[in-house]
């Protein structure tokens, strides 16, 4: 049994200061628990209890946490007095660029962000000015930043969902307070995987763009259908609308060049963050050079803005070309490595299931997994709320916190392997599974015999 009294502590001191004690309010979950240092594949809390973390922060630390060699090239930065100038173009950032278009196809040219969120509000901004429309289509389920487009229908409750829409849309259902009222109309949620749906939208609206998380990672992982993605570029083809990859979770974590690369799809526009760094705050905007050209056309009344003071910050950019240098090492060894522990993970989960009789299944992409409490894998968010059993996630996330794994205690949240995950941890991973699935089911029917 954890204790967690000095977490308590600390975060009953930070409530005086800030709303809620926690910044990114997201991250306010029970158990608890104050962090206070990560190194490779282990985190350990105020009170000295040590977790291997499958969370990974929502899923940066692709290498681990505090990866050395990524350390010692943000360390050399410092050393070499590399600093924030905001006036013209630096080394670094050109040497970044450089990199990611070499390996990323879809990427003609980049700019660089500090967020995810900021990636995706660029983007959508350029497929408005390159269409000069105003309507966008988002997946129900996606999560793609906090901002007013995009800020809706991602968890959304079956009971705000109705029944499915196939063809159709969803009513926006925000997850923000503040987003003004006739803004809502230009967005359209619609079901991942379900092409008709796009279709349906476009015959109705002058769509700018579709934003896409290429596998859903944000409710654990959804993959694509075979040939969805590509049925994605045709209709952006036959309805002029850009395409946007939002790859700020998938991007570097599957592959280098992005989950585009893997499926074979070349969108308008791609989005990366998290992984880009490893942990460092980084997002690049890439895409077709000619819908980019928009940051600089002479023209303002074409020219689409783009300002950051932080933009391609000294510390994250060396951060960033080091990770990137680190995952082309050995002809991408890192990624055969951690598909390995993948697969171990998965068929280590699938045997306990099968041996324990559970209605469950593992859906896994590389080191990106999630067990669902359903008897298939979903193929989109309404399939997962109609059959999951969300409640026995909770308890079953919570039984393995207690066992010193750490995921993250809201259900279908992604697990996350890191190349600095070892077999032995995988090993142990397994065994705290089993117990913590006994543990949690136990409960379970302990609860509701009790309804
Ligand atoms: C797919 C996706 N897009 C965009 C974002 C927003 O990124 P950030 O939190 O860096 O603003 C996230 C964050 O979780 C994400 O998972």
């Amino acid at each position: 049994m954890c204790v967690h009294t000095e977490s308590i502590r600390i975060l009953s001191h930070n409530k005086k200061y800030i709303p809620g004690g926690v910044v990114s309010v997201n991250r306010a979950v029970k158990p608890e628990i104050v962090f206070v240092k990560g190194e490779g594949a282990y985190i350990w809390d105020a009170d000295c209890n040590r977790y291997i973390d499958y969370h990974s922060a929502f899923a940066p630390h692709f290498l681990g946490h505090n990866d050395p060699y990524v350390t010692q090239a943000v360390i050399e930065a410092l050393q070499q007095k590399a600093s924030l100038f905001g006036s013209g173009t630096t080394v670094a950032e050109g040497q970044l660029a450089e990199l990611i278009c070499q390996n990323v196809p879809s990427a003609e040219c980049v700019q660089l962000l500090n967020t995810g969120s900021e990636a995706t509000y660029e983007a959508i901004r350029l497929a408005r000015a390159v269409t000069g429309r105003d309507h966008i289509i988002k997946m129900q389920g996606g999560y793609n930043g906090w901002h007013n487009d995009v800020s809706c229908n991602v968890m959304t409750p079956l009971s705000q969902l109705g029944g499915r829409r196939s063809p159709g849309e969803y009513t926006f259902q925000p997850i923000s307070a503040g987003i003004p009222v006739a803004h809502q109309r230009f967005v359209h949620s619609v079901n991942f995987n379900d092409l008709e749906s796009v279709r349906f939208v476009c015959e109705a609206c002058a769509v700018a763009g579709l934003i896409v998380e290429p596998v859903l990672q944000n409710v654990g992982v959804i993959r694509p259908k075979p040939g969805y993605l590509q049925g994605l570029r045709q209709l952006a083809d036959e309805f002029g609308f850009i395409l946007i990859f939002d790859e700020v979770k998938t991007g570097f974590r599957h592959a280098l060049g992005g989950y585009a690369s893997i499926a074979k799809v070349k969108p308008d526009l791609i989005v990366f963050g998290k992984a880009v760094a490893n942990g460092y705050p980084t997002a690049v905007l890439g895409g077709k050079r000619s819908v980019m050209d928009y940051l600089v056309d002479p023209h303002p009344a074409r020219r689409v803005l783009l300002a950051g003071t932080y933009n391609a910050h000294p510390v994250p950019t060396a951060a960033a070309i080091a990770t990137i240098k680190r995952l082309l090492m050995d002809d991408g060894a890192v990624y055969r490595d951690v598909e390995a522990l993948g697969k171990m993970m998965e068929e280590g989960i699938t045997e306990i299931i099968k041996k324990m009789e559970l209605i469950a299944v593992v859906a896994r992409q590389g080191s990106a997994f999630c067990i669902y409490f359903m008897d298939h894998c979903p193929v989109d968010w309404h399939d997962l709320a109609m059959h999951h059993d969300f409640d026995l996630d909770v308890e079953f996330r919570k039984a393995l916190i207690e066992r010193g794994i750490y995921v993250f205690p809201l259900a279908t949240k992604q697990w996350s392997l890191s190349a600095a995950h070892s077999t032995r941890d995988v090993e142990v991973t397994l065994r705290e599974v089993e117990t913590a699935l006994a543990s949690a089911a136990a409960s379970r029917q302990v609860s509701k015999a009790s309804i």
